[in-house]
């Protein structure tokens, strides 16, 4: 994808690609928006799919596959054990990070689970630029704490800084230096999801490699979002200009002991893995994916869907393929700011990022700003987005609330699925939002699980906004949906 400039100078992303599956979506009207959402407890996640215009919760899963990798799927070879399909995905994991072994898994925290289990005991410390939900939920679970030691733009929201994934390298050298407690692993996560999918730059990981050699600990990527990584790498870090993304690739992952990654969103499919160099971590490991993932050489996937991911990870390689998602989330955060609405920038992969601090300042982080904006963007139009913020903490272990140091909506632009109508629809109803953000309000748990609450948590809006919302939505745009 490139953006191309119409006659009259407007310049948008064009999509290299055509589209020839396409699935029908309902719009429901307003009343029926709040109606479902009240169904779903205010929660998100609980809405059927069918009741959503467009889906953008997340990337997950949902990517628009490609016509090679459906019918790389139709030629899987079906086997327990010893698949064909299997050695495929193997040599091409093999072949894009110079590991010799991959270890199959049903999905990212599949990976994260064997890992943890494995390295992780209790008092341990977990240096990381920043944490991801499910990782850490396995790393505590394991006794261990995560430490985030995020380069100092990470959590500003308006930068310029092209690079706000990095490592705070001087802080990891202290800590490595220092710390007298046991230290496992480092962990860096590509395409830092819970920060806006800020990318790190290759220098900052090739400094982190080699602090992390200097005092023998093993570097761990989670390259669940390495396709816009490497994007970023490409086309922002002046050094890697003349490089190809299978060339960055191959340094990222010479930086590494360790890649495990959610085929969900790298490969644009559903599965996983854990690639790695000879070392004795190869057979405790083997025996943790076979109790618990399945036998080595399918890991929980169908062989379906490791044949795409081999293709898709093929095809991750291609720039003009994992620049989409990029580029039209840049076309969205600058008609955002355009339009005045705090947005995360510099735009970074996976979505755009809507500052809920700043569009509901009125709203105290204990009823959760961003959750009430998904809410109110579902109500405004039928859009579907995943609230990165306070709600997405667990609580403390005293039960008080743990603060997210950012309170993000995620609209997440899965590859390849929507057009560029449906994007400008977005843009659209956001904007509207922000023209009545008065009107919207918190919301307060009804029912709160203890582990990733955000998933399965109910809740209700604390004054009747929601109705007040609908009936200003009535007023301004009449009959329509
Ligand atoms: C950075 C990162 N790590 C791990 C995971 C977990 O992967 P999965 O959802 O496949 O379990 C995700 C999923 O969103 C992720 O974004």
């Amino acid at each position: 994808m490139q953006e191309i400039r119409l006659f009259s100078g407007e310049m948008i992303p064009l999509e290299r690609h055509k589209v020839r599956i396409v699935q029908k979506l309902e719009l429901l009207p307003v009343e029926e928006r709040l109606s479902k959402l009240q169904e779903a407890h205010n929660n998100l996640y609980l809405l059927k799919n069918r009741d959503v215009f467009l889906d953008m919760l997340t990337d997950s899963g949902v990517n628009a596959m490609s016509d090679k990798q459906q019918s790389a799927m139709m030629d899987a070879d079906d086997a327990y054990a010893g698949s064909e399909t299997f050695f495929q995905l193997e040599a091409k994991v093999q072949d894009l990070f110079g590991m010799e072994h991959f270890l199959p898994a049903h999905q990212g925290r599949g990976c994260e689970k064997v890992l943890a289990d494995l390295l992780v005991r209790p008092g341990d410390l977990i240096p990381m630029n920043y944490h991801f939900t499910t990782t850490r939920a396995h790393i505590v679970r394991c006794g261990g704490e995560v430490l985030e030691l995020l380069c100092a733009e990470g959590e500003v929201y308006t930068s310029d800084k092209p690079f706000k994934g990095n490592m705070d390298n001087d802080a990891l050298r202290t800590l490595l230096k220092n710390s007298e407690r046991n230290i496992p692993f480092v962990r860096m996560e590509a395409g830092t999801n819970l920060i806006g999918g800020q990318p790190f730059s290759l220098a900052n990981l090739q400094e982190c490699s080699g602090i992390c050699r200097e005092h023998d600990v093993p570097l761990v990527l989670d390259a669940s979002l390495v396709q816009d990584n490497l994007y970023f790498i490409k086309s922002r870090e002046t050094n890697c200009r003349e490089m190809s993304v299978r060339e960055i690739m191959r340094a990222i992952a010479d930086c590494c002991d360790i890649i495990y990654f959610s085929a969900r969103k790298f490969g644009f499919a559903r599965g996983g893995g854990i690639a790695l160099r000879e070392s004795p971590l190869v057979n405790p490991l083997q025996e943790l994916i076979v109790l618990n993932e399945g036998f080595l050489t399918y890991g929980g996937m169908s062989v379906r869907e490791m044949a795409a991911i081999t293709v898709g990870l093929e095809e991750s390689m291609d720039e003009s393929v994992i620049s989409q998602g990029p580029e039209f989330i840049r076309y969205m955060v600058e008609e955002l700011t355009k339009l005045g609405v705090p947005v995360v920038t510099p735009a970074g992969g996976l979505g755009c990022h809507l500052n809920a601090k700043e569009f509901v300042p009125h709203i105290a982080s204990d009823e959760y700003p961003a959750a009430a904006l998904a809410s109110a963007l579902f109500i405004a139009g039928g859009i579907r987005g995943m609230e990165r913020g306070t709600l997405s903490e667990d609580r403390h272990a005293d039960g008080s609330e743990a603060h997210a140091s950012m309170e993000l909506l995620r609209l997440a632009v899965p590859r390849r699925v929507f057009t560029l109508s449906q994007i400008k629809y977005c843009i659209d109803r956001v904007h509207w939002l922000w023209q009545n953000r008065e009107l919207i309000a918190g919301l307060r748990f009804t029912r709160e699980p203890k582990i990733l609450r955000f998933f399965t948590g109910e809740l209700e809006a604390v004054s009747d906004w929601q109705e007040k919302l609908v009936a200003r939505f009535r007023s301004d745009f009449g009959d329509s949906l």
